[in-house]
């Protein structure tokens, strides 16, 4: 658990951090955000004493953190950073072993925990422990940088801007893998982000800050729901009810769904298409290929002729997405309701513009 209390930090005349209490849960993730400048990589730094603060005190597991040697605190604390911070000359096996290193571990214990890290997101030992920094595209080194953090298994993660530098594509299956491996490990994890789609994902609690100070600390839906003042209510923005759909996941407005196979004989299709306008289409593994309007079939021979291919990275989502991920699909591709595919990507069911709209409708205004 860390705990701050009545924490201050200033240079010269600037206050960066103003009477700053808040406590983040053992196996909680609190995200840090509110406008630039108002204290987030601050209040960040000194809970690993990379900055000291001018008044106030920060406990660990009831252990005031300036009894305890930097060094040996920042043990128990993976940190990563935006700009990553990878060593430019040292490959990426060599960056993930730092800590390990440091702590002398066995060599063969080092090179398991690489392994299983790399493994951990998602990247191909073999492929990527000898490359170095400048051989990485920008979503690589972020997860390699979040690999180095968590390389001697440390209970606390703090986490500025983690997955800052890269596309909104990436940033989603980064920090899709952050709630996977979170589930997993149940890291005790403060994180920074300007991002509050990012806030609202990742987040058991935000802790919104301005000029230094802690404006609310409270649960997504809280925050959302019941903004405490005119700042909260205008950070959070309009759209707060499509902002909630990102809390709610796919997995109980899943329903099954007509499809046909690239093999189906056209007569059955045809008499698939007489209780739907427009069916999915699967090959003979199941896996998602595109789709089909019934339209098209008097012009048709088989289901390949009549079908349209469709990219199943852009179309489809798994049951893991959540209820705003499946609306976007929908107003990307311009359906009413989205196909949900197994890892593989089997067909497993799809969920509707209508179930969408049912849960908005229940939400409070
Ligand atoms: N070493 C320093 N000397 C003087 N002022 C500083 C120093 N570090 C930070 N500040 C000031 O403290 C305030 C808070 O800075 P901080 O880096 O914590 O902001 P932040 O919330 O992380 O902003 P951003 O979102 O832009 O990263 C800013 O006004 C900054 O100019
Ligand atoms: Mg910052």
């Amino acid at each position: 658990m860390i705990r701050l209390v009545k924490v201050s930090k200033s240079y010269g005349d600037t206050i960066a951090v103003r009477q700053l209490s808040l406590v983040v849960n053992q196996g909680e993730v609190c995200v840090l955000i509110g406008p630039s400048g108002c204290g987030k990589t601050t209040t960040l730094r000194m809970v690993n004493r990379l900055i000291e603060p001018t008044a106030g005190r920060i406990f660990i597991n009831g252990k005031e953190i300036s009894r305890v040697k930097p060094e040996q605190l920042r043990r128990s604390i993976g940190y990563a950073i935006q700009s990553v911070g990878l060593f430019p000359h040292m490959t990426v096996a060599d960056n993930i072993a730092v800590v390990p290193e440091l702590l002398h571990w066995a060599k063969s214990r080092v090179a398991h925990r690489i392994d299983e890290l790399l493994r951990l997101v998602g990247l191909d030992p073999l492929e990527y422990a000898s490359k170095y920094p400048n051989q990485l595209s920008g979503g690589e080194a972020q997860r390699i940088g979040v690999a180095r953090a968590l390389a001697a298994n440390p209970p606390i993660l703090l986490m500025d801007e983690p997955f800052g530098a890269v596309d909104p594509l990436t940033r989603e299956k980064l920090q899709a893998q952050f709630l996977r491996i979170q589930q997993e490990l149940k890291k005790t994890v403060l994180l920074v982000t300007h991002d509050l789609d990012e806030a609202i994902r990742l987040a058991d609690r935000i802790a919104i800050m301005a000029s230094g100070r802690l404006v609310q600390h409270a649960t997504p839906e809280e925050i959302l729901s019941r903004p405490t003042n005119k700042f909260v209510h205008d950070f959070v923005g309009t759209d707060r009810a499509l902002k909630r759909l990102s809390r709610i996941g796919v997995a109980s407005f899943i329903r099954p769904t007509h499809s046909v196979k690239l093999s189906t004989p056209m007569k059955e299709v045809a008499s698939v298409c007489e209780r739907c306008h427009w069916v999915w289409v699967v090959d003979d593994d199941g896996k998602f290929t595109g789709w089909l309007d019934r339209t098209s079939l008097p012009a048709a021979n088989s289901v390949r002729q009549a079908m349209v291919v469709g990219d199943r990275d852009e179309i489809t989502i798994t049951k893991n997405a959540t209820l705003r991920e499946a609306l976007s699909r929908m107003l990307g591709q311009g359906f009413n309701s989205i196909p949900v595919v197994d890892e593989e990507g089997r067909l497993i069911g799809e969920v509707s513009l209508g179930d969408v709209e049912a849960a908005t409708a229940k939400m409070e205004p």
